[in-house]
C-alpha cells in the first residue's frame, strides 16, 4: 500500500470522540481516520457495454482481503450513505479494482458507474465471503458467472494463475449480448496461457447462435462434474436455476446471489413492529423483508449485502415470528439475533433497534 495513505494511530485522548477526530483529519486529508476503513476512486474505465471498473484507494484500516471476497461500499446519493456489496480485485500496487454494473433504476450503481468524481471517497467494510480457494487448490473447480457475477470469478482466477493454474478450471460466463461481457481479453488470454483453463462465452440473445440458458445447458463432461467443486454467483434466479440444474451430479455447489430473490406474496396484510431502541412503533407488510420495509419507512438500519451474507443488518429480536425469505423457515423464539435484510415479519414484532 503506498506510504502516502500511512497515518500513525494518535495515542488515545479520553475527551476526543471518534467522530470528533475522524471530522478534522479527513479535512487534512481526505482517507485519514482513526479506525474507519475508507477508500477513494482514482481511476474509472468502461468494462463493457454497460459496466464501468472502478480504481479504488483504500486507506490502512483496510485488513486486506481474499480473492472471491467482497466488501460493503458506502455511498452518499441524494444525501443519504447507501450501501452496497461489490466484488474487489485486488491489484499489485494494493488498490481495489471493483466492476460495477449499472443496474436500470439501481441507486449505487448508476451513482458509481456515471456519476462519481474521481477523488470521491467511500465508507469500506472489511471484507467478507467463503467462496474462496483454500490455501492448495486440489479440486477441479466449474465457475459459473451470469452479468456481474463474473467480478469474484476474475479475481479466482487471477489468483490462480499467479499459482500457475495447479487444478482444471472452467469458467462458464453467461451474459445477453456480447458486448455486456467484461474481461473478455483477460479471460482469453488467461485461456491462451493455460491449458488447464477452459472459457466459454454464452450470449443467450446471440442473433447468429443464441446460447442456451444454465437450466437448459448441456455439460457434456459428466464424469468430471461428479469430481467438481462448483462455484454459481451472479443474480438470484441464475443461481437457483444453476443449482436445480446441477443438484446431486456434482461434488459440491456453493452460490452467492447478487439480487435479492423475487418472494412469492404468500403472506398477506400487515403486522405491527415496536423499535425499542428508537421509541417507534411502525406498519409494515407482512412477508415483505424488513429492510427495505423499514426503509420505506424512513429507518436506516445498518447493511450491506442485502442478501444474508455479511452479517451487518443484524439486530436483536424480543419477539414476534419471522419468516426466512430464501428458505421460508419461520422463528418463533424470543431474545435471537435477526438478519433485516432476509426475514419478513409473520406476526408483530419488538426488534431492538
Ligand atoms: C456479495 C455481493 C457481491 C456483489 N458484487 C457485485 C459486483 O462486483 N459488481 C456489481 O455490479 N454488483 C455486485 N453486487 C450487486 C450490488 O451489491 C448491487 O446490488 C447492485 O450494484 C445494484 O445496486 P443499486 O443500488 O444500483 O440497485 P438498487 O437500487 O438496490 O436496486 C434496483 C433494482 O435492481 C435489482 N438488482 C439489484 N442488484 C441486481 C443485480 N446484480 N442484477 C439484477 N438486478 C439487480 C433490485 O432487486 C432492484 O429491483 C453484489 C451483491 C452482493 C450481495
Ligand atoms: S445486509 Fe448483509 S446480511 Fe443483511
Amino acid at each position: 500500500m503506498s506510504t502516502a495513505y500511512r497515518n500513525a494511530t494518535p495515542p488515545p485522548i479520553p475527551w476526543l470522540s471518534e467522530g470528533f477526530f475522524d471530522f478534522w483529519s479527513t479535512r487534512v486529508h481526505p482517507l485519514w481516520t482513526l479506525r474507519r476503513p475508507l477508500a477513494r476512486l482514482v481511476a474509472r474505465t468502461r468494462a463493457s457495454a454497460d459496466a464501468f471498473t472502478l480504481e479504488l484507494q483504500p486507506n490502512r484500516h483496510f485488513g486486506g482481503l481474499a480473492a472471491g471476497q467482497h466488501v460493503n461500499l458506502g455511498v452518499e446519493v441524494e444525501g443519504r450513505l447507501t450501501t452496497r456489496s461489490y466484488s474487489p480485485t485486488a491489484l499489485p500496487n494494493g488498490r481495489l479494482a471493483i466492476t460495477v454494473k449499472a443496474i436500470a433504476g439501481g441507486k449505487v450503481s448508476n451513482h458509481l458507474a456515471h456519476q462519481a468524481r474521481i477523488g470521491e471517497v467511500f465508507a469500506l467494510g472489511q471484507a467478507f465471503g467463503e467462496m474462496v480457494l483454500p490455501a492448495q487448490p486440489a479440486q477441479r473447480l466449474l465457475l459459473l458467472a451470469a452479468g456481474s457475477g463474473v467480478t469474484p470469478m476474475r479475481a479466482l482466477l487471477r489468483e490462480l494463475a499467479g499459482q500457475g493454474m495447479p487444478v482444471k478450471v472452467d469458467l462458464l460466463y453467461w451474459a445477453r449480448h456480447r458486448l455486456e461481457l467484461c474481461f473478455v481479453d483477460e479471460l482469453q488470454a488467461l485461456a491462451d496461457h493455460h491449458p488447464a483453463f477452459g472459457l466459454q462465452l454464452l450470449t443467450t440473445r446471440d442473433p447468429a447462435q443464441p446460447a442456451a440458458r444454465v437450466d437448459a445447458h448441456e455439460f457434456s463432461d459428466v464424469a468430471l462434474l461428479e469430481t467438481a467443486r462448483v462455484l454459481a454467483c451472479g443474480p438470484a434466479g441464475f443461481v437457483q436455476a444453476a443449482q436445480q440444474r446441477l443438484q446431486g451430479q456434482v461434488a459440491s455447489f456453493q452460490s452467492e446471489a447478487f439480487s435479492p430473490p423475487q418472494l412469492h406474496a404468500q403472506e398477506q396484510g400487515s403486522v405491527q413492529v415496536q423499535l425499542l431502541n428508537s421509541g417507534r412503533t411502525l406498519i409494515v407488510p407482512r412477508g415483505a423483508a424488513l429492510l427495505p420495509a423499514l426503509e420505506a419507512e424512513g429507518i436506516q438500519p445498518a447493511s450491506g449485502c442485502r442478501m444474508g451474507i455479511c452479517n451487518t443488518c443484524v439486530c436483536g429480536k424480543v419477539s414476534g415470528v419471522t419468516r426466512h425469505t430464501l428458505t421460508g423457515d419461520y422463528a418463533d423464539e424470543p431474545s435471537t439475533l435477526l438478519k433485516l435484510c432476509v426475514n419478513s415479519a409473520s406476526t408483530d414484532l419488538v426488534l431492538e433497534l
